[in-house]
């Protein structure tokens, strides 16, 4: 395919067709699809719609017959509980067939939803890659989510069966996953039939038998299952994310496309080979976890690692530093908040002078904007490429980036650099006008959207045509804003929603709006994301009480923020609420919350001429500066 950057990008828009149907020729098929875009339903197009394949053999099997079974395919380091272990090609078949053949047993058939609710150990990829092998549908749920939310993905998906574990780990904290799992059950109006539960060593709880059964158990009597063979159009999986309500939108994967374009990427974006060490440092419970800890990698044929820990903490700043020297890692990808957390303990880089990381290539950030500093900061103690690449769930791979393995582009600090072969960027104006190189407007990728991405969400055509397909006729949109250089590099500035990114955590401000009203004390709130030096963004919570409410303002907040913990869960790192006396709106009464957000955020903003009373604005920059927030 040559490797001049601009004329593979080229050839991917002019001629999709033909530049996917030669990557398809990459992976395993059962059959090899002959019709490779249907483009007669848009918004709703299909790749490789007549291809047979599965996605556990491309991930396991094909690597076997290819002769490197006993090479590692996944480590996995906890340095919480002190446990390692490496499995190879073969080891791992034999887990992943052995554990198909329980979920068999228990009555998982092909298409049948599985919830995976685990902690990042071994288990949780195994069961992922069962699913897969059967050809059931895994929908995996973050650990760091409430009961409520885990209930809103079990009757959205209706699941069949839960795969779960007895506790998670986090610093200083066990996170006990039965009672989470319990009330979800009870909450769900659909009751999956069965919960497969992994005991952790020293951390064994009690089942109710028969609907709750051990992982030991379910494998006593299960024999080993082979790999069906799925259309290149069933789905692999469900991914929720946030939506602008409380109801998470299932992002769902085909499975050819996903396989095509996961592999085609680990060479031509992270310049991974089938002999390196490749590490993403994320959670198996988003989109960066299930792409690049998992299937990527292992359709790659490389080796894994699943890191139980955090940057900081776990025990110090060199927890990163030790993986990389201990398993000679090539690249690493995680999001820049752990960077701008390991800067904030180590900014000398002590930890970093202890270890030998000369195997150590470059490093992919993406989740958030990576700021320049960060940037800066790493590329000087690492002395290696630092790449800021930027991409979505709805994607499942960067739509822009530096494809080192293509040919290296120079970096433009603050910029995601330009889109990915495949992807036809565009910036629109609310005109629908294509906006002028620096011109700022939304971004949108043109369509067809390359294989991998997401062809619809989970039982809901009609709202994924509403939500992305419908305010740009023919385009996909991302809800980012920002601009397109000169030279083609992308420059995220803003999500154009309600979503705001914490620690590279997507969540959705109105999601916790609805929690916050469902205080019986609180007569209208809003949220906003403030700028955090650490995580990018944090939820602060805005409440009007209703009149007569004689509890103290410090007690609500305390139970605002409880209830937020309890339903949304710890992820939302929700910990400020302020009661205040009125929120800004505008004269048609739609809350003023970016302009409260440029207050807290000390950046310039306009009075709205359509206000109701601009006195409140300066009731509110009071109340932020009382409470610490503007200082
Ligand atoms: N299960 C249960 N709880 C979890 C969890 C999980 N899997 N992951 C996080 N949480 C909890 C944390 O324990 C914390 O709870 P607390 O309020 O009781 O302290 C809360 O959720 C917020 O967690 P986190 O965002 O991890 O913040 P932190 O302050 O503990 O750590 C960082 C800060 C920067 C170290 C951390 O955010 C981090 O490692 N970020 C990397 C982000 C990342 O990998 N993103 C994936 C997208 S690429
Ligand atoms: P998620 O679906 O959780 O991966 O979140 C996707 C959102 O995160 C995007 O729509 C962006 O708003 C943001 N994002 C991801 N990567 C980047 C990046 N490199 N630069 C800026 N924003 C990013």
């Amino acid at each position: 395919m040559g490797n001049n950057f601009k004329q593979i990008y080229e050839k991917s828009i002019k001629n999709p067709e033909e530049f996917w149907q030669e990557i398809s020729n990459d992976i395993f098929w059962f059959k090899k699809p002959t019709k490779i875009l249907n483009k007669s339903n848009p918004p709703f197009y299909k790749w490789f719609e007549d291809g047979v394949t599965n996605t556990c053999y491309n991930a396991i099997d094909i690597h076997i017959d290819q002769g490197r079974g006993d090479k590692i395919a996944l480590i996995y380091d906890s340095p919480i509980t002190g446990d390692k272990k490496k499995f190879t090609y073969n080891e791992l078949k034999k887990k992943v067939s052995r554990f198909s053949g329980a979920l068999k047993n228990q009555g998982v058939k092909k298409g049948d939803r599985v919830i995976i609710y685990m902690p990042m150990i071994p288990e949780a990829v195994i069961a992922m890659l069962a699913c897969g092998r059967i050809g059931a549908i895994h929908s995996v749920v973050f650990g760091g989510f409430a009961s409520n939310e885990l209930a809103s993905r079990i009757d959205d998906s209706k699941a069949k069966l839960l795969v779960t574990a007895s506790c998670g780990f986090e610093p200083g904290r066990v996170v006990e996953y039965k009672p989470l799992v319990d009330e979800a059950l009870k909450l769900a109006s659909h009751k999956p039939e069965k919960v497969i539960l992994y005991q952790r060593s020293g951390q064994e709880v009690k089942l109710n038998a028969p609907k709750e059964i051990s992982w030991d158990e379910a494998l006593s009597n299960a024999k080993d299952e082979n790999c069906v063979e799925m259309n290149a159009n069933d789905f692999a999986y469900i991914l929720y994310t946030s939506g602008t309500t409380g109801i998470p939108k299932g992002i769902v994967r085909d499975i050819g496309g996903h396989i095509v374009a996961l592999k085609w990427t680990m060479k031509n974006i992270y310049n991974i080979e089938t002999d390196d060490i490749w590490w993403s440092a994320s959670d198996i419970g988003w989109i960066v976890g299930h792409s690049y800890i998992v299937y990527a990698p292992l359709f790659k044929g490389c080796t894994t690692i699943l890191f139980e820990g955090k940057p900081v903490g776990t025990p110090d700043a060199g927890a990163f530093w030790k993986i990389i020297s201990d398993y000679k890692v090539k690249s690493l990808f995680t999001a820049p908040t752990a960077f701008r957390a390991i800067k904030k303990e180590d900014p000398e880089g002590k930890f970093f002078s202890k270890y030998d990381l000369s195997s150590f290539k470059s490093l992919f950030l993406a989740g958030e904007r990576a700021d320049p500093d960060t940037i800066k900061w790493a590329e000087k103690l690492l002395k290696v490429p630092v790449i800021d690449h930027w991409w979505q769930t709805e994607t499942s791979w960067a739509i822009s980036s530096n494809c080192t393995g293509i040919e290296m582009q120079k970096t433009k600090y603050g910029s995601a650099c330009k889109a990915v072969p495949g992807y036809d960027v565009q910036v629109l104006k609310n005109d629908n006008l294509i906006a002028k190189p620096n011109e700022m407007g939304d971004i949108v990728v043109k369509l067809p959207l390359p294989p991998g991405t997401f062809p619809t969400l989970w039982n809901a055509d009609e709202r994924y045509k509403k939500t992305y397909m419908s305010n740009y006729e023919g385009y996909y949109q991302t809800y980012d804003a920002g601009h397109i250089d000169d030279d083609g590099y992308i420059w995220i500035m803003s999500r154009t929603d309600d979503i705001i990114n914490v620690a590279g955590h997507r969540l959705s401000t109105g999601a916790i709006e609805e929690v916050l009203s469902e205080h019986q004390s609180v007569a209208e709130c809003a949220v906003l994301g403030i700028a955090d030096k650490l995580k990018g963004q944090l939820p602060i919570g805005l409440v009007v009480l209703k009149s007569g409410v004689d509890k103290d303002n410090e007690t609500i907040s305390k139970e605002c923020i409880k209830m937020v913990r309890d339903k949304i869960g710890p992820v939302a790192a929700f910990k400020i609420v302020i009661v205040i006396k009125r929120l800004p709106k505008t004269r048609s009464g739609k809350i003023l919350r970016g302009t409260i957000r440029k207050i807290a955020d000390k950046e310039d903003y306009k009075i709205p001429a359509t206000i109701d009373d601009p006195k409140i604005l300066d009731e509110i920059k009071n109340d932020l500066i009382k409470n610490n927030i503007l200082k």
